[in-house]
């Protein structure tokens, strides 16, 4: 097939782009830079050895999306392009609902005008709220999110949802991620956030390179083993196979959409993966317990099960391969991607 993929120069979608390549995919990605530096496109390119060509523009903008549709040959969409930061999406509501929603609008009116009907879409395992029993599932009928960040994803997966039932032949697989972390084995890509790091793993490996002073670890009196929050970690080369084996599945899906949660099915620790990680950089890597953070849950973890069957995939990287990838990639790069 001939994918677009949207937001391809950010950190999934890149993995992605090289899963997509590998497995005898053409590829042209959209992406306007927003939160990724057009530095990652020469690696992208020299670890697929085949040009990716770039489109670098702001998807809510409609007029040009609709010339990109009608200019290029484009047999499916991999949507990840989105701001992702729950604390910013706080701050700055507009700016997330306008971005995240007119994005996906412009992208479904110009697949809806092009006749192209296959959708993959980067959702979240936010939208299960935070009353959902875990593990997560998909049955779960009632998703909700805290943040207006997690709200968009629901807010799309309804979108998608209702265009998909309504245009005949349309397929959309909505991909609910747990926590990607992890690197390619290459160590030339990886996760590269601007400014402070707002997930756990980018931030233990910035202390690992001498970038941060210490870890702040949020509450250690969880009802958990140690007492920290436990979360489904997912090697983003996993993730990125997932989005392979949804795209090639979504010619024999029986129903117009559906959900599947993307994770390992095992929850682990903010001390674990820390510990892990110390192991995999031979450094010790000092924290401080401080206050819980408002609004954490204790731990929740998937039911990859239907993922498991329906796609034929599986999480298959441990944790320890996990850090061994993203400390060859920051220690590679310490300051992350050059800026030219
Ligand atoms: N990383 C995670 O922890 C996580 C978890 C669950 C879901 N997701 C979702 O997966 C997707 C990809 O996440 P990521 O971690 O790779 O993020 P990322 O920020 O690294 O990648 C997103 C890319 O989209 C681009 N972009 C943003 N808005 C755009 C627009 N309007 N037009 C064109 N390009 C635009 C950015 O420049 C960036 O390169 C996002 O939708 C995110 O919400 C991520």
């Amino acid at each position: 097939m001939r994918v677009l993929v949207s937001g391809g120069a950010g950190y999934i979608g890149s993995h992605t782009v090289l899963a997509l390549v590998a497995a005898g995919h053409d590829v042209l990605v959209v992406d306007d830079f927003s939160n990724s530096k057009p530095t990652i496109i020469a690696r992208m390119e020299a670890l697929s050895g085949k040009s990716i060509p770039i489109h670098g523009f702001n998807l809510t903008d409609v007029d040009k999306t609709e010339r990109l549709f009608a200019t290029e040959q484009i047999d499916a969409v991999i949507h990840f392009a989105g701001f992702k930061a729950v604390g910013e999406s706080v701050a700055k509501p507009l700016e997330y609902y306008r971005n995240n929603l007119d994005s996906t609008f412009s992208l479904a009116n110009a697949m809806a005008n092009h006749g192209v009907a296959k959708l993959v879409f980067s959702s979240s395992a936010t939208v299960y709220g935070e009353k959902a029993p875990v593990p997560y599932q998909e049955t779960y009928e009632y998703l909700s999110a805290a943040s207006p960040y997690g709200q968009t994803k629901v807010m799309v997966e309804r979108v998608l949802s209702d265009v998909a039932k309504a245009h005949a032949g349309w397929k959309v697989a909505l991909l609910r991620y747990f926590n990607p972390v992890g690197a390619h084995p290459s160590g030339e890509i990886g996760e590269d956030p601007q400014g402070i790091p707002n997930n756990l793993m980018p931030f233990i490996a910035q202390i690992a390179v001498g970038r941060r002073d210490k870890l702040v670890v949020f509450g250690d009196d969880y009802p958990t083993a140690d007492g920290t929050c436990e979360r489904d970690y997912i090697h983003v080369m996993d993730l990125a196979a997932g989005h392979v084996a949804a795209l090639e599945h979504l010619g024999s899906m029986d129903e117009p959409v559906r959900a599947f949660n993307l994770g390992t099915g095992v929850g682990t620790s903010v001390l674990e993966l820390l510990h892990a990680f110390e192991r995999a950089s031979d450094r010790k890597l000092p924290y401080v317990v401080g206050d819980r953070r408002p609004g954490d849950l204790a731990a929740y973890w998937a039911d990859p099960s239907r993922a498991n069957q329906e796609l034929n995939w599986r999480a298959t990287r441990t944790i320890d391969e996990i850090c061994a990838d993203t400390w060859r990639w920051q220690s590679k790069n310490p300051q992350g991607f050059p800026d030219s």
